[in-house]
């Protein structure tokens, strides 16, 4: 709901986020980023405490999960975070999967963090390299062929429909033009063997098909019910040269629940007294969760592989030294090259296990 009816009261700076009094901004907003908010500003670092129960933020690297289908090629990914929306999911494939897939349950939306291959799918191959998104809508047979080595891969299954959101006043080419979307070219496979495995998760669970035949057997398709791919250097970003924009700007698919958001490298804010850092908020109706697939922030890398998740209502943001850093250093700095991945989850999400770390309260 937007609203023209705002008050301001106290001590506060005339616009948003430009020329702050001597005190840290926090915005409290609804809907995402999308919704009511308010701009508190106060005198302390908000993101500064202690907790204790499952309201905490939580961080983990890709890289120390260790999901089965890691060691063995007939292992299967792991499972991070899920609830009644969507599971988010872990694969660090290294070898081809030696059956084919096929998920009844959602559709599946898989960002390569690290690895290259190709998914082969009824409807033709896909190519994938580190930065491409590759979206396997739901009952879609196919099988993931890693020729990396190893593969790092965030899953993200929704049982909602992903769908591209409607970008008001952007026209057709922004934030993407749908040139850039790879889709299959069909490829019919020849049968070389006696019977294929096609692994099918249903209500959760896995039931085995045997066919006598290549499942990837299509010799043409038309349609707008297909797999495809999207690599992220491909994204046209959304900026304001005097205000930074919301991640709601930013928003690639959607489906119930769900939102997934690239935060990308552009150019800085240049205008005078504006804050380049994001600032300090709470996503009151969303649970977030961030993936840093590469980048750097004020000359400083990003630590690759690093996911985390702040429940809907938690402070959070970047430390105060960043924010400090960024104002005393703002003619050594004209754009910020960071790559983060962005869920936004309206319903709580669940760690599992491997995921859980010691409280710290
Ligand atoms: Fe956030």
């Amino acid at each position: 709901m937007r609203t023209l009816i705002q008050f301001s009261r106290g001590n506060t700076s005339k616009q948003a986020h430009r020329d702050l009094p001597d005190l840290r901004d926090e915005e409290l907003t609804r809907d995402g980023f999308d919704g009511r908010e308010a701009v508190l500003y106060r005198r302390n670092d908000p993101t500064t405490f202690r907790t204790t129960g499952r309201f905490r933020a939580t961080s983990a690297l890709l890289n120390e999960v260790k999901p089965s289908d890691l060691t063995d090629a007939q292992g299967s990914a792991q499972r991070l975070y899920h609830n009644t929306d969507a599971t988010i999911w872990l694969s660090r494939r290294a070898e081809p999967m030696p059956f084919f897939r096929r998920n009844v349950d959602g559709d599946e939306c898989w960002f390569v963090h690290r690895g290259s291959g190709r998914v082969e799918t009824e409807f033709g191959p896909l190519t994938f390299e580190p930065g491409d998104y590759v979206v396997i809508p739901k009952a879609i047979t196919h099988r993931w062929v890693v020729e990396s080595g190893e593969s790092s891969l965030l899953g993200i299954e929704t049982v909602g429909e992903l769908r591209a959101p409607t970008y008001v006043g952007l026209g057709r080419h922004a934030p993407f033009d749908p040139d850039v979307i790879r889709v299959p070219e069909p490829a019919a496979e020849e049968s070389t063997e006696a019977e294929y495995e096609i692994r099918v998760k249903y209500d959760g669970e896995y039931s085995s098909l045997f066919v006598d035949h290549h499942p990837c057997d299509v010799e043409g398709w038309k349609g707008d019910y297909f797999p495809f791919a999207f690599n992220i250097r491909d994204w046209n970003v959304i900026m304001s040269d005097s205000l930074h924009l919301p991640p709601s700007m930013h928003v690639f698919l959607v489906a119930e629940g769900i939102n997934i958001i690239n935060l990308l490298p552009r150019p800085f804010e240049s205008v005078s007294g504006v804050e380049r850092i994001p600032w300090y908020h709470r996503n009151a109706d969303y649970d977030e969760i961030a993936l840093i697939h590469g980048g750097n922030s004020l000359g400083r890398p990003l630590k690759a592989g690093l996911i985390s998740h702040d429940p809907q209502g938690i402070h959070h943001g970047f430390p105060e030294r960043a924010r400090v850093k960024a104002r005393r250093e703002w003619d050594d700095h004209t754009r910020i090259e960071w790559e983060i991945i962005m869920i936004e989850a309206k319903r709580p999400l669940k760690l599992d296990p491997v995921l859980h770390q010691p409280p710290t309260g």
